[in-house]
């Protein structure tokens, strides 16, 4: 699915400063994976590149093949549209609009007539337990509810990789598990690639593989014992 070789990012301000000091790493179809390392140590910029919204300094960054730092910006927007999605820790839904709303966008982005967005919003809105929550505005929902919208609205394009910036970020425990069994129960009816980046022990935990960072780079990278619970 993703494969990564020797992957450096640099940002240029003032001084240099090297995000990520050469990844390497590949994820296959179908995995879960967890990314975790203290703050400031790559893990959004990894994510970042991962899903097309930045391109490396150096090194490539293979999807499916192919080197998504030498495709074109328009071939790169329509792998962001069609091919990843995205959840946050802060949720990221438009407060003006109702949930189905909310939920309905990437599929006005992706040009789907409203007749079959207005099916698949209803199906997936089921699919996080949220059928009865359509017509609410965001500011009506828990935080738990929010981030199942927003679940929901990532679902919405049946995108085969899903991002994740520490999802659970801003929730209690009780309902930070509660999430991250969705997230659990996408992957396994889904097949869906998941990648996480966490703080999170509980969000490691029901992952099969976890990856460390360290100041730009892979320190660890290994199987979760007893993960994908
Ligand atoms: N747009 C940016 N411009 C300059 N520096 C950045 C930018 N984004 C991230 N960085 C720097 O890159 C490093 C890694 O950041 P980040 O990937 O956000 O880490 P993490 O998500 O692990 O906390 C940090 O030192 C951060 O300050
Ligand atoms: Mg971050």
């Amino acid at each position: 699915m993703l494969q990564l070789r020797d992957v450096v990012k640099s940002y240029d301000g003032k001084s240099t400063v090297t995000a990520l000091a050469g990844i390497t790493l590949s994820i296959a179809p179908g995995e879960m994976v967890a990314i975790m390392g203290p703050s400031g140590s790559g893990k959004s910029t990894l994510l970042n590149l991962m899903g097309g919204l930045d391109v490396p300094t150096s090194g490539q960054l293979l999807v499916a093949g192919k080197d998504l730092a030498r495709e074109s910006e328009k071939a790169r927007s329509l792998f962001r549209r069609n091919s990843v999605s995205y959840i946050f820790q802060a949720y990221h839904l438009m407060p003006t609009l109702r949930v189905r709303q909310n939920v309905a966008l990437p599929l006005q982005l992706a040009g789907v007539s409203a007749k079959k967005a207005a099916l698949q919003v209803e199906r997936v809105l089921a699919e996080v337990g949220l059928e009865k929550r359509g017509d609410h505005l965001p500011d009506e929902l828990s935080g738990g509810e929010r981030q199942r919208v927003a679940i929901a609205r990532a679902l919405a394009t049946d995108a085969p990789l899903l991002l994740a910036d520490e999802p659970t970020g801003n929730l209690d425990s009780a309902r930070g598990r509660e999430i991250l069994a969705l997230l659990r129960s996408i992957h396994a009816n889904r097949n869906t690639t998941i990648v996480m980046v966490t703080h999170d022990h509980d969000a490691a935990s029901v992952c099969d593989r976890l990856i460390r960072l360290r100041d730009g780079r892979v320190e660890d990278d290994g199987v979760v014992i007893g993960g994908g619970r």
